[in-house]
């Protein structure tokens, strides 16, 4: 990328999802302002450092790129290399997932009342552009794969907690379910405070 990147957008969007959470309004609200936050955030492909957008061969990758300081939410880049997928799993918090770049396919699922696993309703797909959400209120189970065979699809993601250290579940094929704390693949995050740096340039 030549351009300089515009971190402003994303600290602009953490300013917004903060005001929403300090404003503790009921979630259908929260999830309403936030998807729009999301994607004011995601209609532009100039924020992301190209160090929280690189995909692993192994496995799909979940870089932190903000964690607010109560831990009340965390926003994450969610990179899709060639054809991955995540296990069927759960959040226990709400989330909004927007695409930055490329496609996802979003299958939901719910646990029957004799504890069987299954399919509810279609799986989506999920353009460069369009913002889905999960909570335990309307639906938390899903299965999110990259839409592409051949090539890295990127997702932002809003959670309402700091997602990698949350206690949740996987959905093995056999039935029953696995503890999962999902942690993250980075150790440094994107400085989005360099402000003065910023003036300077404009
Ligand atoms: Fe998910």
């Amino acid at each position: 990328m030549t351009q300089a990147l515009r971190p402003d957008r994303l600290r602009t969007f953490v300013g917004r999802i903060a005001s929403l959470v300090d404003a503790a309004a009921p979630e259908a609200q929260l999830l309403d302002a936030g998807a729009a936050a999301l994607r004011e955030l995601i209609a532009h492909d100039d924020w992301l450092p190209d160090a929280f957008a690189q995909p692993d061969p192994e496995r799909y990758q979940q870089f932190l790129l903000h964690a607010d300081s109560a831990q009340r939410f965390s926003v994450v880049s969610f990179v899709w290399g060639p054809g991955q997928a995540t296990p069927v799993h759960d959040h226990t918090v709400w989330g909004l997932i927007g695409v930055l770049r490329g496609a996802e396919i979003a299958q939901a699922y719910r646990v029957a009342p004799d504890g069987a696993l299954q399919e509810h309703g279609a799986a989506k797909r999920l353009d460069t552009g369009d913002v889905d959400a999960v909570s335990p209120g309307i639906g938390d189970i899903h299965r999110v794969s990259n839409a592409f065979g051949d090539r890295t699809s990127i997702s932002i993601h809003v959670y309402g907690a700091n997602i990698g250290a949350v206690s949740r579940s996987v959905y093995p094929a056999g039935g029953g379910r696995k503890r999962f704390i999902s942690g993250y693949s980075n150790d440094v995050l994107p400085n989005i405070w360099n402000v003065s740096k910023e003036s300077s340039i404009s």
